[in-house]
């Protein structure tokens, strides 16, 4: 199985991520969950996160905090899409898996150098805060990540916090920068995917048509992450963001891109956090990013409802 560690802000999208990874233990070796700040405050995206593992019965994976806010800048979160708690939707609870201790940037470094080079992917599902931290305090692990496979950013899409910028991107441009600029091969799901993985109401009625505690839960948070785009954009359902970083890794033909060059804006107040990607190789800028632009989202439902099946 792929070694992998899952950086994410839970959030109703990250969590669907999580309960897909998982549920995939033949093709993916969780070694850990790290989490930032993000959607919401880091004690909740933590305990949200812990929550989740509860609900896959994987108490078997390491959970741990990380970074509780940006390089440089305040914390923006976004808790007029996810709710109060990060995980409105279905009835939360304390959960009794523990934290484990340390910080989620030693337990990155950790793992990178315990590891073979080139064995261990990172998946980051929210603000990059963790791993551009790591990056900056332990520079030899770089060459060491195999590769990262991200959701942020936005092309022809633009903009879901600001008119430019997407979420994770924007709320920390710098740790972004650090990423994009790291040398380490990137996987990029932008909006302009994401935005066509719609959990429309069919495909929700499928996930709960499996009448399991995950499917339930699952279905329930869907029906609340829908409120937000249904009534902004007049989609269909609400975009399921995270999850196709894992569906990448489980099914990559699932998806189509181009290897382009894409640079995070870090200074224009009215662009900040905009991901530009030379997508009509318009400069002589050497690529650095898979950039994603298409899904065939009835198989990644397809994927989504089955692996949930499993647990
Ligand atoms: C991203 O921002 C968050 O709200 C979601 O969890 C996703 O990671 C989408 O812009
Ligand atoms: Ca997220």
């Amino acid at each position: 199985a792929r070694k992998i560690i899952i950086d994410t802000d839970p959030g109703q999208d990250d969590a669907v991520a999580l309960l897909l990874a998982l549920a995939s233990p033949d093709e993916l070796e969780v070694l850990g969950i790290t989490c930032v700040a993000g959607n919401v405050p880091l004690s909740l995206t933590q305990k949200n996160a812990r929550m989740i593992c509860e609900v896959a019965g994987r108490s078997d994976v390491p959970v741990l905090a990380g970074c509780d806010a940006p390089l440089a800048r305040p914390l923006v979160t976004a808790e007029h899409v996810h709710g109060k708690t990060g995980l409105d939707g279905p009835e939360l609870w304390e959960p009794q898996l523990p934290l484990t201790d340390g910080h989620a940037v030693d337990f990155i470094i950790h793992n990178l150098r315990r590891h073979a080079p080139g064995s261990v992917t990172l998946c980051p599902l929210g603000p990059l805060t963790n791993i551009a931290t790591a990056f900056k305090k332990a520079p030899d692990i770089i060459d060491r990540v195999q590769e990262i496979v991200l959701m942020g950013g936005a092309y022809f899409e633009v903009g879901n916090v600001t008119p430019a910028a997407e979420f994770n991107i924007y709320v920390d441009p710098e740790a972004a920068e650090t990423v994009f600029t790291s040398g380490v091969p990137l996987v990029v799901m932008p909006l302009d995917v994401t935005h066509k993985a719609l959990a429309t109401r069919p495909r929700v009625a499928a996930i709960r048509a499996l009448d399991t505690r995950a499917g339930h839960f699952t279905a329930d948070m869907l029906d609340f992450f829908e409120r937000f785009d249904v009534a902004k954009y007049g989609s269909e359902g609400g975009p399921l963001h995270d999850p196709c970083v894992i569906a990448h890794l489980l099914q990559p033909d699932l998806f189509s891109g181009r290897h382009v060059n894409v640079q995070v804006e870090t200074g224009s107040e009215l662009t900040l956090g905009m991901t530009v990607a030379d997508w009509w190789g318009v400069t002589d800028h050497a690529p650095n990013a898979m950039f994603m632009g298409d899904v065939d989202a009835d198989g990644f439902f397809a994927l989504i409802t089955d692996r949930l099946a499993r647990l």
